[in-house]
């Protein structure tokens, strides 16, 4: 390729120096500052009550904003840049450290249901004076929402009511509760906000005996999260609900301009741990989502729409867009090629399809055995066994999917997949980074070509490739969720670096062409025990955003480690909404 210049990107900063990961504090570049939008907890209706964890309340946290904000977009909707819709991901909790304990069952029942309360998505309004001055949250906002692992959601795509989505409670077999394990996610071309349901298993006692229990790690033990205390449709083990786990592991689709709408789930997508999905378009309207399931050894996906992608905002070109992902074909990727990260020697893959014009292309399964138990049919096509696909995302630009391999320590030990050329190195702590392009930049395409661009890892490790660049760069570990910004630069915020090279979490740079290739370097860092999702990058209006997620999650509700975003001095909790814990929050980062 030609040494272009890196774009450049009107978001100038000097790079953070990596932070020890025991700091309790933001990082960010000289000449920025930092401030939150919204916390755990925020009223976000006229009607809420204030935030209040010694109390919890179910019905309050319907109306707050939930926990754990992962996938995050902040969408500008106005000409002159006043008035914004904020959507964002609640992917889980963490009791121990959101709640007293409790030995009464009546007190501890109503935490459960708060936690359920504390899932699912948000969608705030935003507004603010001018451009580039800070956003703020508008409580009571016409757009703001709630949801929660009690919304109702409709099923769509061919395995939307069939024998196997029905239970006693929804003999219709497209007619679900709530959404859990809210992951990444990503922002259509049409408006939408497309959420991964992940590791939904985690909510379920089930029969391990029941056909795609052990390969979705659905087990008879007593679940992560307890749910099934207070609704009995988290215990799947038998009767009227044994098929409720086949109602989650779906791409889910909401709209946030109509805060009437019924989000859905859609079963042409399959169903596995999904960590998010991000659409290109391409030159004819072709609509692919790529999609990651985020487990050791599990498989990197594709879904091509039936139909072609309608421009515009009418009310028609909207009504179809919307119906996109309720019918394509499902592929699952195999990859070949050499093991020595070059950007010019690139590998081969190709695109295996499961589903193909609405027929099932693995021998022995249905389509809707395939859409429920993709796991399984996409095993008999023998795709590559990735390193925990995560984000997954084209690059708007070019049409270049980015998968970030986030780590997988037991490849290549004992009796475990060994290494390969897309997964290279063996029990890989640090996770890399693939780049695809697809044949003749054709998102439908069936075959690809892929090199790796980073190999992750601290600078000095061994085996560890930054794109072929030769100058230094931040350390950088545990690839997670990336963004883009105006120029095409590659972000990438990281969840895991803290026990791989005992730094904090954080927020990188890296141009992706030109001499800069692979130039890595570091905007921001989160607080102590804290990941680092959304990006979002609106590097034009001068700010990033962040969802700090999990602060301080290695706490207690007695011994709290991290006082995130607050940090509210000892003996002052008499101040409003002053609580001396963590709270899970969106933050802006702005130029001085
Ligand atoms: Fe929820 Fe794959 O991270
Ligand atoms: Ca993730
Ligand atoms: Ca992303
Ligand atoms: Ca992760």
């Amino acid at each position: 390729a030609a040494a272009r210049r890196a774009p450049r990107t009107p978001l100038a900063f000097d790079p953070i120096a990596s932070v020890a990961d025991t700091v309790d504090a933001v990082t960010v570049p000289d000449g920025y500052r930092w401030n939150t939008i919204l916390r755990w907890g925020d009223p976000l209706f006229h009607t809420s009550p204030a935030f209040d964890p010694e109390h919890p309340d179910a019905e309050a946290q319907e109306e707050q904003f939930g926990y754990n904000n992962d996938y995050l977009d902040v969408m500008v909707t106005d000409r002159r840049g006043r008035e914004a819709l904020l959507v964002c991901n609640h992917e889980y909790t963490n009791r121990a450290i959101m709640f007293p304990p409790t030995e009464d069952d009546a007190a501890e029942a109503e935490v459960l249901r708060t936690l359920m309360a504390a899932h699912g998505m948000s969608v705030v309004d935003l507004r603010r004076g001018g451009k580039g001055r800070p956003w703020r949250y508008v409580r009571g906002g016409e757009h703001n929402r709630r949801i929660t692992a009690n919304t109702l959601f409709r099923l769509t795509g061919p395995a939307a009511g069939s024998a196997l989505v029905r239970t006693a409670a929804d003999p219709t077999g497209t007619r679900v509760k709530g959404t859990f394990g809210n992951c990444a996610g990503g922002t259509t071309p049409w408006g939408t906000v497309l959420s991964g349901e992940e590791n939904f298993n985690g909510y379920f006692r089930a029969d391990p005996a029941a056909r795609g229990s052990k390969r979705y790690g659905l087990t008879d033990a007593a679940s992560v999260y307890g749910w099934e205390a207070v609704d009995p449709r988290f215990d799947a083990r038998q009767g009227d609900h044994v098929n409720e786990p086949h109602r989650f592991g779906y791409v889910v689709e909401v709209d946030p301009t109509d805060p009437t709408s019924t989000p859905r789930k859609h079963t042409a997508m399959g169903r596995f741990k999904h960590e998010g999905a991000n659409v290109h378009i391409g030159r004819d309207g072709t609509v692919a989502a790529y999609m990651g399931d985020d487990e050791r050894f599990d498989y990197l996906y594709k879904f091509v729409s039936r139909r072609k992608y309608r421009p515009g905002t009418s009310k028609a070109a909207r009504r179809h867009n919307l119906e996109l992902l309720t019918e394509g074909d499902l592929y699952v990727a195999r990859f070949s090629g050499s093991q020595k990260p070059t950007n010019d020697n690139l590998g081969q893959g190709a695109w295996i399809p499961l589903t193909l014009d609405g027929r099932s292309m693995v021998p022995g399964f249905t389509v809707e055995e395939v859409l429920v138990y993709t796991r399984l049919a996409a095993d008999v096509v023998k795709p590559t066994p990735m390193d925990r696909c995560e984000d997954v995302q084209p690059n708007p630009r070019t049409g270049k999917v980015y998968v970030a391999c986030t780590n997988n320590d037991r490849r290549g030990t004992g009796t475990n997949p060994a290494t390969d050329a897309a997964n290279p190195r063996p029990a890989n702590k640090n996770g890399h980074v693939i780049e695809i392009t697809e044949r003749h930049g054709d998102p439908g395409a069936t075959s690809f070509a892929w090199d790796l661009f980073l190999v992750c890892g601290d600078t000095d490790q061994a085996g560890t490739y930054f794109g072929g660049y030769e100058g230094p760069v931040a350390p950088i570990s545990c690839p997670d969720n990336v963004a883009f910004d105006s120029g095409g630069n590659l972000w990438i915020s990281t969840d895991g670096q803290p026990s791989s090279i005992g730094k904090n979490d954080g927020l990188f740079r890296v141009p992706l062409v030109g001499d800069e290739r692979g130039h890595v370097v570091q905007f921001l860092a989160v607080p102590t025990g804290a990941e680092t999702c959304g990006p979002v990058i609106h590097d034009r209006d001068g700010s990033v955003f962040v969802a700090v997620q999990h602060p301080g999650e290695d706490g207690s509700w007695e011994e709290q480690v991290s006082f995130f975003p607050d940090y509210v001095a000892e003996g002052s909790r008499a101040r409003r909404g002053a609580w001396r814990g963590p709270r899970p929050s969106v933050i802006q980062v702005t130029q001085d």
